[in-house]
């Protein structure tokens, strides 16, 4: 019986997971869970997945929490902000740790559970992105594995299985291209955050959405792909897909390339994490290609989509830049989606805190943590 912790259970990839974990009760066994504001849902998770603790982002939440615990007749200890989530990242009797908090939030969680030695399945796409040589020195030290959870990610692995390293040439990203990719820079120009969050293939949280719509995720997944599979930038192309159903491709050097290909159901990826190395057999709607008929293929326009050009920047200029190119992404996508600026300007507010950093690497907790809280004071 794998024990499993969930950071983001009440989440996108957080709810996909519980799904799986539900559908093989004889393999899988909840023992914590952490959440952030929405008590509703966590409720509902406590109460059919009974773990052995729980978190959550506020004290007002936790009262709530424990209150409607206790009317069940439920008795399970609740814990609260930063401190909660690395309580369930590092729960004594779980083996593996599901990272799906979003943002810079889930760093710290998710470096406390490979410091304790646990597996971490990574959603959490921004802590692989702030503090990846970090999080690889760190699982190395202490023999905790990294799973990819994102599609592309999880493509990748799997189109790497038993391949020498040598013989890769290029990792190709797939992406839908968003609900954006046909339109001109004036229409993007007027884009509102209710047709943002509109994405056409797949069903996400919010944050990834918008990411999703300026491709600033495909440039967080870039950064992602650099530590995950220790290769150089310089080898990570991006392609724009938008049927999502080829999840992304490994180039050989003679030339074969090798690719995954599956419904857009995030399902797919985690169910691959969990069970590793062998495939769960998942009752899910299977891919048929008769009836999709046609997949297309086409470059990523960078004018349009400038994170393209910008993660390259970001990329350059070391740790220090990928922290900024991260913490400025997460300033401007709230403000955007508060109706403070416009669509184009989560990109320029990223390109305008890039001008400002200089290259510095980092190899502590501490010193990211100031890095990216220093960040974001200065868009302030
Ligand atoms: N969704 C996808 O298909 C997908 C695919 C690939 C990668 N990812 C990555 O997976 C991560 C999660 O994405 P998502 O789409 O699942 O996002 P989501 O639906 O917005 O869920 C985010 C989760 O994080 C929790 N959370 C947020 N702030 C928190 C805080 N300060 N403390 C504790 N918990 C907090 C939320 O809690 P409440 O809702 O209770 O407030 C929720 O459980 C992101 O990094 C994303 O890039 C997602």
């Amino acid at each position: 019986m794998k024990k499993i912790a969930v950071l983001g259970a009440t989440g996108s990839i957080g709810r996909s997971t519980l799904d799986i974990v539900s559908r093989f009760p004889e393999r899988y066994q909840v023992v914590a869970l952490g959440g952030g504001r929405n008590i509703r849902e966590l409720i509902a998770l406590a109460r059919r997945f009974q773990p052995q603790l729980l978190a959550v982002q506020e004290e007002d939440g936790a009262g709530e929490l424990t209150q409607a615990l206790q009317d069940f007749g439920l008795s399970i200890p609740v814990m609260v902000g930063q401190p909660g989530a690395v309580a369930v990242a590092t729960y004594a009797q779980a083996d593996i740790v599901i990272a799906a908090m979003v943002g810079a939030v889930g760093l710290e969680p998710t470096h406390a559970a490979l410091k304790a030695g646990k597996d971490v399945a990574l959603a959490n796409k921004e802590s692989m992105v702030m503090a990846g040589r970090l999080l690889n020195q760190v699982a190395a030290e202490t023999g905790a594995a990294i799973l990819p959870l994102d599609s592309e990610h999880s493509a990748i692995w799997q189109a790497l299985n038993g391949e020498p390293k040598k013989g890769v040439e290029k990792l190709i990203l797939t992406a839908s291209g968003g609900p954006f990719r046909d339109f001109s820079l004036a229409e993007m120009g007027q884009v509102t955050p209710e047709q943002a969050m509109r994405h056409p293939r797949w069903e996400m949280g919010p944050k990834i959405t918008i990411d999703s719509a300026t491709m600033m995720n495909k440039a967080l997944e870039i950064i992602e792909a650099r530590w995950l599979f220790d290769i150089v930038p310089e080898r990570i192309e991006v392609l724009v897909h938008p049927q999502s159903i080829v999840h992304s491709l490994v180039e050989y050097v003679d030339g074969s390339v090798l690719a995954q290909l599956g419904l857009p159901d995030m399902r797919l990826p985690i169910a691959y994490a969990l069970g590793y190395p062998e495939r769960l057999a998942l009752d899910l709607p299977k891919l048929d290609l008769a009836t999709i008929g046609q997949l297309d293929f086409m470059q990523a326009d960078a004018t349009l989509f400038p994170a393209l050009k910008l993660v390259r920047r970001a990329l350059a200029a070391g740790d220090s830049g990928a922290i900024a190119f991260n913490a400025a992404n997460e300033v401007a996508v709230e403000r955007f989606r508060q109706g403070e600026i416009g669509f184009l300007e989560i990109a320029e507010t990223v390109e305008k805190v890039l001008d400002q950093v200089t290259r510095e690497d980092f190899s502590t907790l501490t010193e990211i943590l100031d890095f990216d809280a220093q960040v974001r004071q200065s868009i302030l």
